[in-house]
């Protein structure tokens, strides 16, 4: 187990999951998403969930966004219950396409500004200019998302969520369909820029890969409903984990983890 870096431990739980339980209503009746999830995510930390596919996921981070409700249990951010989406909280998604294509990058950026943080004119020219710095998208900040790569999309997705300043950032697989050069490029960044800004993160990936990249803590869920399997808590964190020992033992762990819920659904069906 890590030793807590100084001052670590003074530092406040930002996210506060209790008791979480997530179903949904189909024909076909009640489906339960989640069970139970507890978790707390401190203040600046990268927590990174990994779970087989349908283990709830991307249903936990809506919540945590205050886009679905729960069934039972609460979600508090600075010990305020959740109760619907809010600026503190922005959310990063999967798809290419989630930008508005008739709005420029910093089209895009100034309406996200103005619509969620009512910030316009000079403050929020200031704010885009300094996300796109740091982004590293200033030269394109007049192009349309079609004239842009993937990665380039994705970035600037990235950059929308960036200038609300929310203090916790969603982020839902939002480098899964990305090659691998921009998808390791992009995790680097994703670092460097909360190491910045100290933003509080949940990270939803597949790749156990990145979730040794970027987790601080890696929330491995058992398959659905999901639920808390384990918590890790490497002693290292970043690019460099993956070329040490600890980095290879971890990975062996974590897909022993995955495979057991794997095996365990093939003999229930
Ligand atoms: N809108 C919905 N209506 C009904 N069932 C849903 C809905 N959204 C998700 N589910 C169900 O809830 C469960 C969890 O789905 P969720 O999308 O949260 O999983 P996930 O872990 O994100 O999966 P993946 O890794 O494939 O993205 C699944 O059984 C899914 O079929
Ligand atoms: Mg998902």
């Amino acid at each position: 187990m890590r030793q807590p870096v100084r001052g670590e431990e003074m530092r406040h739980v930002k996210l506060q999951i209790r008791g979480l339980t997530a179903t949904y209503r189909t024909a076909r009746g009640t489906i339960t998403a989640l069970n139970g999830i507890d978790l707390d995510v401190r203040e600046g930390e990268k927590v990174v969930i990994l779970g087989p596919s349908g283990c709830g996921k991307s249903t936990l981070l809506k919540i945590v966004a205050g886009f679905e409700r729960a069934a039972a249990g609460s979600v508090c951010v600075d010990g305020l219950p959740v109760s619907g989406p809010g600026p503190d909280r922005a959310f990063v998604f999967q798809e290419f396409d989630q930008l508005f294509p008739w709005l420029t990058v910093s089209g895009n950026l100034s309406f996200a500004l103005r619509v969620a943080r009512g910030v316009t004119g000079r403050e929020a020219e200031r704010a885009i200019d300094e996300v796109l710095s740091l982004v590293g998208l200033s030269r394109w900040r007049d192009l349309y998302p079609h004239q842009l790569s993937g990665g380039m999309k994705m970035r600037v997705a990235i950059a929308r969520a960036l200038v609300l300043n929310p203090a916790v950032l969603l982020m839902d697989e939002p480098f899964a369909a990305l090659d691998a050069q921009s998808r390791s490029l992009l995790q680097a960044e994703v670092n460097r820029m909360l190491a910045e800004t100290g933003q509080t993160l949940l990270f939803v990936t597949h790749s156990i890969e990145e979730a040794l990249v970027l987790g601080d803590r890696i929330v491995v869920l058992s398959a659905s409903p999901g639920r808390v399997r384990q918590i890790i808590e490497p002693a290292v964190t970043g690019v460099t984990l993956l070329e040490r020992p600890e980095g290879a033992e971890l990975r062996r762990v974590i897909r022993q983890l995955l495979e057991q819920d794997r095996v365990a659904g093939e003999m229930a069906s």
